[in-house]
């Protein structure tokens, strides 16, 4: 039985922690909660109690409870620590790291993953010290369901009304389902191309692909995500380097070739940067526009993929993109052939999926095409990653 620790903050919304609790049992789900200070105001120790069939927490300072179990095995004995309502305050001190009742000390202790379904007044949500808290904590790995838009308790209409209990159960059990799956790569190496590569005209311009890297970073984080390690090769992105995966930046194609050299031995390799297909021959100085149109002479870059294809040491499985604007298959089944890959991610490109956050995908391999529907960029990484997992 899976076992999650719930702490119920300090808003209107804490009566629907009761709902989660019985949806949560319903689900074979073991659930201890803490209580917080201004969560008392709302729901009691007792209904809680009740409802999760086990003993409720609600000081630090409780002798009796610390003698029985003391706030770090607490902390860690589930498997995931849930804190439905998440008030402003609560996200603020996880995210200043502030331990000073026995929720908050219990969320810098554990080294378990945390899931926050966050519930305030729209202002308080949009308010930027809000929005620096959620995005350290997401950085820092923790996990966000919610909030909804809606009418509200203080009788304001937004973005603040606690995620429903049914959503909050499907969070929960996508998280518990993530540290079921967490360790099917381990042992595994896996090297992940991302970003656009620059190459200098002179010191001040280059020539370049569109590329966010956003994609890239996602399916390395998703592979992580599983226990591989992954060597990420960046070309130049603003993007924050992923949990758990070794970044290696790089600017030009040919310094992209040779950091994915120097990564090998690998078991599989994803290729989905974005590589300048040429190069100019760079001048040290500007050019000066006073000095006329200049002409660019190019030559041809490294087509790595096709170069690690042919390679004694070519991954187990090598993975490409195809970004194209028409007859999108077609030309993924080519490349897949003439570059010598296991599999094409081919992808539409025609729409808004530069820089976006949804792709569509074809997967292109040996045993035929599939289409996988428009779905967010996240979700494209963790369906390639797992089926990378199942074919490693
Ligand atoms: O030929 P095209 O650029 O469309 O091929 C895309 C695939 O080839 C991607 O997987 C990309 O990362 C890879 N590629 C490469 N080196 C190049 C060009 C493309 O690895 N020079």
């Amino acid at each position: 039985m899976k076992r999650i620790l719930l702490i119920v903050g300090g808003g209107i919304a804490a009566y629907k922690a009761c709902e989660l609790i019985r949806l949560c049992r319903k689900a074979e789900i073991a659930v201890r909660c803490v209580l917080t200070k201004g969560g008392e105001h709302f729901v009691t120790p007792m209904t809680l109690a009740a409802l999760s069939e086990a003993p409720v927490h609600t000081s630090l300072w409780d002798l009796k409870d610390e003698a029985e179990m003391g706030h770090i095995q607490l902390s860690r004995e589930a498997d995931l620590v849930v804190v439905a309502p998440a008030t402003a305050d609560m996200l603020a001190k996880m995210a200043a790291g502030i331990a000073d009742d026995l929720a908050t000390t219990l969320l810098l202790a554990t080294d378990k993953p945390v899931l926050a379904a966050p519930a305030m007044n729209v202002r308080m949500w949009e308010h930027a010290a809000t929005r620096r808290n959620v995005a350290q904590l997401r950085a820092d790995g923790v996990a966000f369901v919610g909030p909804d838009q809606g009418a509200m308790a203080c009788g304001e209409f937004g973005e603040g009304r606690l995620a429903e209990p049914e959503a909050i159960l499907a969070a929960i059990q996508a998280q518990l389902g993530g540290i079921e799956t967490a360790g099917q790569l381990t042992g595994k190496r896996i090297l992940v191309t991302a970003g656009p590569t620059h190459e200098p005209i002179d010191p001040v311009r280059y020539i370049a692909n569109r590329s966010s890297g956003r994609q890239g970073y996602a399916i390395a984080a998703a592979l992580a995500a599983l226990g591989a390690e992954v060597t990420l090769v960046s070309g130049p992105v603003t993007l924050p380097t992923p949990r758990n995966v070794h970044r290696v930046d790089v600017e030009t194609a040919q310094e992209m070739a040779n950091a994915v050299a120097a990564a090998l031995p690998a078991d599989a390799a994803v290729m989905v940067a974005a590589v300048a297909d040429w190069r100019a021959d760079a001048s040290d100085q500007k050019i000066k526009k006073t000095e006329g149109m200049p002409t660019l002479s190019l030559s041809e870059n490294p087509d790595i993929l096709a170069m690690l294809a042919k390679s004694p040491r070519r991954p187990g499985l090598l993975i490409g993109f195809a970004a194209e604007t028409e007859r999108v298959v077609e030309h993924a089944t080519e490349k897949r052939a003439r570059k010598g890959a296991d599999w094409i991610v081919a992808n539409d490109v025609s729409g808004d999926v530069m820089g976006g956050e949804a792709n569509s995908i074809h997967l292109v391999t040996a045993d035929g095409i599939e289409h996988w529907e428009r779905m967010p960029k996240a979700d494209v990484a963790k369906k390639l990653a797992q089926r990378i997992a199942d074919a490693l």
